[in-house]
């Protein structure tokens, strides 16, 4: 069979694990051809493509990144888009496409397999919020990066006396966030899930200052809402109408200065949490992605996403994983809080 294979949206540590497996399992056990489209959905609806054999995906699974580059396009927005994703199809001979993404790029796999196209879909997202999975790979390198930050800004806080707030990524979910904010001895951490009181982080502040400790560090998902809304970078939206996020830490640190007296420091890890070599879980979980996307393709499962139930591989319905954002519970939360000031 020839099966293509895109990675779309934001880039995430482990990629180029899942195309090296989906190639070796796809060649070496299939006798598959494999072609790579380049740049996410743009490469399929303009039919831009390389070859992928063993020698193109020697020596990447440590490599972050994704050889095959991406991009947000979305051939929905385009009145011809779907008719050029079929064309691709028929130019291509495809039996099947492999797309390798979050919510936006499984959507528009979900809209192409509802036309009657052969695709299979792999999560990922450094948010792990994706449901009908119980984990994206990327997470676990974005939380290795995160942690390591705050202990580094453990050292400058508590040298300075102050208070640092760390602001990391999550668009709708704070995984990182409380992931990177327990295993870091964050002192208050703060998600989109929650709205949050500006007085009541203050006091926790104050409560923990008056048991004799000088320095604070907060940590804040770039989606926690100030005011019951999300803080933009400026109105610029993506293809898929997501605003650009950041600088909720901003305007926190401006106010837990003014109200506590706290001198008060912000640190945006931004896209560092998503660059760099993936951690050895994310090589091995996205390899199982890979593997498992391939043996769904040739077992006929499509319109489906591959999919980690505990310890095991699954695969569930696309409209599974985009029904809605996995949320972080309030029992995780509410465990994480027990460390609060
Ligand atoms: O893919 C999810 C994500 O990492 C979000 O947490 C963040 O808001 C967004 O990507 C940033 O994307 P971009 O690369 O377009 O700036």
């Amino acid at each position: 069979m020839r099966v293509g294979i895109l990675t779309g949206g934001g880039d995430c540590p482990g990629l180029n694990a899942v195309i090296r497996a989906v190639v070796r399992k796809g060649t070496m056990y299939y006798g598959d051809s494999v072609v790579g489209f380049l740049e996410g959905w743009r490469g399929v609806v303009e039919n831009r493509a390389m070859e992928l054999d063993l020698d193109s995906i020697a020596g990447i699974i440590h490599r972050g990144g994704t050889i095959l580059r991406t991009s947000r396009t979305n051939p929905a927005r385009d009145p011809e888009g779907l008719e050029r994703v079929k064309k691709t199809f028929q130019a291509q001979r495809l039996g099947a496409l492999v797309a390798v993404g979050g919510d936006d790029t499984l959507g528009v796999a979900q809209w192409i397999s509802q036309a009657g196209l052969p695709v299979v879909g792999v999560p990922k997202t450094i948010d792990n919020d994706l449901s009908g999975t119980d984990l994206c790979f990327g997470f676990d390198t974005a939380v290795g990066i995160a942690t390591e930050a705050i202990d580094r800004l453990h050292s400058t806080a508590e040298a300075h006396n102050r208070v640092m707030v760390v602001e990391v990524m999550g668009r709708e979910a704070g995984w990182i966030a409380v992931y990177s904010g327990i295993a870091g001895g964050a002192d208050v951490i703060l998600i989109p899930e929650k709205p949050f009181n500006l007085e009541e982080v203050c006091e926790l502040l104050r409560r923990r200052h008056a048991r004799g400790k000088y320095f604070s560090i907060v940590v804040v998902a770039e989606g926690a809402k100030w005011a019951e809304a999300p803080v933009t970078q400026g109105g610029q939206r993506d293809e898929f109408g997501h605003e650009r996020l950041g600088g909720v830490s901003n305007l926190l640190a401006e106010q837990i200065e003014r109200h506590t007296g706290y001198e008060t420091r912000v640190v945006i890890l931004g896209h560092t949490q998503r660059g760099g070599s993936p951690t050895a879980f994310d090589r091995m979980l996205a390899t199982r992605y890979g593997v498992q996307a391939m043996d769904m393709v040739h077992r006929g499962e499509f319109g489906r996403m591959a999919s980690l139930r505990g310890q095991a591989m699954a695969s569930v319905p696309l409209e599974e994983a985009l029904q809605r954002n996995r949320k972080v519970g309030e029992d995780l939360y509410s465990m994480a809080s027990v460390f609060f000031g």
